[in-house]
Order: C-alpha cells, then structure tokens, then sequence
C-alpha cells in the first residue's frame, strides 16, 4: 500500500481521498484552504455530498487520512485543483495546475508517480506537469511517472460513482500508463481503459462536449416550442419513441464546474473547427436570459391584479446537491433582482445561507409567491401538491409539474 498524496480537496479531491483510504492506502490530503483542512481534521467533510461524513470521521479517526495545507512526502501525487477558464477569452487556465506541479516538484523522488485528475485540455499532463515539475527537478527525468486520469463522477453520488465507473488511464509514455493502471487498480472497480495522456484529456473534453451540444438541442427544442405554443416535454416524450432518438431534457440552462467550462477547452484548441460546440455554449448560456423574460411578462400579467411576488425554486446547478457553480438558477435569481423592482423569494433547500438572498423555508414561499418560478428540481419541490399551485402562474423550467 502506498502513500497518496490528493493536491485539492475539493468536490472530487476529497472523497477521492476517503475512498483511497479506504481501500487501504496512507492519504496525506492538502488544500492551500486552512478552513477545509481544519473541518477536514475534526472529522467532518466541508462539502454536501450523499455519505462523505461517515467516511471522512471514518478515516480521520482510524488515521489513514490526515489533512495539510503544505505538500507532504508521498509515493503517489494526484492534482485535483480547478481548472476554469479565464474571462470572456474562454481560455483554460492553468495556474492552479502549474502552481501544484510546482509545489509538488520539491518532494518528489525516483519511481513516484504523477497523476493530474483535474479536467484540462489536451498536452496538459506533459506542459502543466511533467514539464513543470522536471523544469524543477531535471535530474528526476526518465525516472518519475506521469499520467492523466479524468473524473466523472456525478455529484449526489459521488463516492459509489469513483469506485464503480470504468476509468481511462493515459500516461505519458507506457511505462507511466503501466505504473498507474496499477494504482487505479487498487481502488477502481470498474474497467480500467489505457491509452495515452493526450488522448485520456480529449475523452474527458468530449464527454462533456457531448452532454452540453445534446441539452442545447433540447433547449432550442424548448424555445421553439414555446413559439409554437406546444408542450416541450410531450414532443420529447413522444420523439423519444423512436427506437434510435433519445434527446435530453431541457432546463433553465446548464450549470456546474463541468459542462459549462470543458466544451470551452476544445473550442480554444481549434477555435476554426468547432462551431457547433461553440453554439451549444451560447444557446445553454442563453437560456436564464430567456427564463427572465418569461418571468417578467408573468410580472406585468400579474401587476394587473395583485403585487408580484416571485417565488424562486432552487440556487442549485442540479436537483438534490447543494453545488452552485455556473448555476443558470443563480443567474436567473440575480438578473431578476438586478432588473425588477418585484419582490422575490428564494428557497434553497441545500443550503443555510446565501450572500445575496434570504432564503425562505418552502411553505411560506408557496404562500406568499403568486408567480412560481421551477429552477432546480431537487426532491422536495416534486411534491408539492397541486392546490398549493392554485392562483400562480408558474414557470417551469424543468417539466416538474407537468
Ligand atoms: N465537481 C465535479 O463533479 C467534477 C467532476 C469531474 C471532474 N471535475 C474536475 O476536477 C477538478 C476539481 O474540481 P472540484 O469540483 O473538486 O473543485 P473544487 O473547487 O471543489 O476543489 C478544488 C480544491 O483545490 C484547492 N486548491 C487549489 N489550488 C491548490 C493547490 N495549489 N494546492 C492544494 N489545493 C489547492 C482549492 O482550495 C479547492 O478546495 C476540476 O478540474 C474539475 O473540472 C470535477
């Protein structure tokens, strides 16, 4: 059993980490977050996520996980730091990425291995790492491992998803390939696919490439309907039954720190050859726009009879994680409070505080609110009965209550 060292214990690097110790390794986390690390140490997890608690008291108590906010010597690296895109530019930045190779470069000794986990774009692993890290340590070259091993685990059930999904593992050269592939191989219990770094980073690009061109679809659907005066949510239903058709569902947009960021990273590899990934980028980030709008007629049509008051369904990027990165929920929150005078109401189940809203407990939304705006479709909201609906107009983003 080695010793593994998770760089970021953020929403993947931390239950990365327990469940690395759990399958018996040493894991030495650290965030340059002395808050995380400190919630980290007394045996709680500092992000919402379905069992990470149990396991973090776990594998604090038992001492096969132990938090830092500087490097600590290790057998194993893994980089699991954010990887953004910077500005209206779209393009990746890489200082975290670089800043950890760099932080890591001064530890590191013969037969280590170095895995980026982080989602970045293709000839990360040997630019952003192994060039950063052999930069420092040049007498290390040739005798160190480096690979590239994307996450694509699901928030909400994250600690079942990076054990049982099939992994694809890419190193810089075959050796590197061999040496992590039995890493993964000590925790993984789905398939493990090798191939090499560059095209393991294109696989994570493309998988989410994929899903965010797929939703736009479904979004165009959506405002194409909507001109039509048809039902989105029954022409998908029906079209769906067609054996070879399977389009997605739409919503207020797409949100996250992934499939609103990494179609981004294709893009600004080969800007002449992507406009379909491009568009689908502008169609998702165009559709809180379209949500407002929706909303503000609501407004007018109301201010008719009664004051406005809106009431808001959900921060969340997705139903039942308390995640609101990138989340069009967000954006349709605050472009209504920074262009209306109505007053609204958020409830937001996942979370206790919000640094704009006040967030109201759902049964006093429901009674106050005569417009009911559908943005994140957690569990709770699926309940609510058709009575309290009465007297609203709503707008459903999601099809919840149709
Ligand atoms: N969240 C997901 O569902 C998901 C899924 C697949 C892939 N990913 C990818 O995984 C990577 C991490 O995402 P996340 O959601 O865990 O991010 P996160 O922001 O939740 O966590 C990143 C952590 O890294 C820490 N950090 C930054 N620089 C550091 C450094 N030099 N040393 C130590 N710690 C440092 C931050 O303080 C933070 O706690 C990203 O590339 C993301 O695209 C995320």
């Amino acid at each position: 059993m080695a010793k593994v060292s998770v760089i970021g214990l953020g929403y993947i690097g931390l239950p990365t980490s327990v469940v690395v110790a759990m399958a018996g390794h040493s894991v030495l986390g650290v965030d340059i977050n002395p808050k995380t690390v400190e919630t980290i140490n007394s045996g709680k997890a500092h992000i919402e996520e379905q069992g990470l608690d149990e396991l973090v008291a776990k594998t604090t108590k038992d001492g096969s996980f132990k938090a830092f906010t500087t490097v600590q010597p290790a057998d194993v690296y893994l980089i699991i730091v954010p990887t953004p895109f910077t500005g209206e530019s779209k393009q990746p930045d890489m200082k975290y990425v670089r800043q950890a190779a760099t932080d890591i470069a001064p530890f590191i000794k013969e037969g280590d291995l170095v895995v980026l986990e982080s989602t970045s774009p293709v000839g990360s692993t040997k630019n952003d790492v192994a060039k950063v890290i052999l930069d420092i340590r040049p007498e290390l070259t040739g005798k160190i491992y480096f690979a590239f091993c994307p996450e694509r685990a699901i928030p909400g059930n994250t600690l079942h998803e990076l054990v049982h999904n099939d992994r694809t593992v890419g190193g810089i050269d075959e050796a590197s390939t061999a040496k992590a592939v039995e890493f993964y191989t000590s925790y993984i219990k789905g398939d493990i696919l090798q191939t090499t770094s560059d095209t393991a980073e294109m696989v994570k690009l493309t998988e989410n490439a994929s899903r965010d061109v797929q939703i736009a679809f479904a979004n165009e659907l959506s405002l194409v309907c909507d001109d039509l005066g048809l039902d989105v949510w029954k022409v998908i239903e029906l079209a769906n039954h067609h054996p070879r058709v399977n389009i997605l569902q739409p919503g207020p947009g797409v949100g996250g720190h992934c499939i609103a960021v990494d179609p981004w990273f294709i893009v600004a590899s080969s800007p002449k050859n992507t406009p379909l990934m491009r568009t689908a980028r502008e169609v998702n980030d165009s559709k809180p726009n379209w949500v407002v709008e929706q909303v503000k007629k609501a407004i007018n049509e109301k201010q008719k009879t009664e004051k406005p008051v809106i009431g808001l369904l959900g921060l969340a990027f997705k139903p039942d994680v308390d995640d609101l990165r990138e989340s069009p929920s967000v954006t349709v929150a605050t472009t209504l409070k920074n262009s209306t005078d109505a007053e609204i109401m958020v409830c937001e189940p996942y979370i206790n505080h919000h640094e704009i809203f006040n967030l109201s407990p759902l049964d006093e939304l429901l009674e106050k609110s005569n417009i009911l705006v559908m943005l994140t479709d957690h569990s709770e909201f699926k309940n609510i009965s058709a009575e309290k609906l009465k007297n609203k107009i709503i707008i459903d983003t999601r099809g919840t209550f149709k």
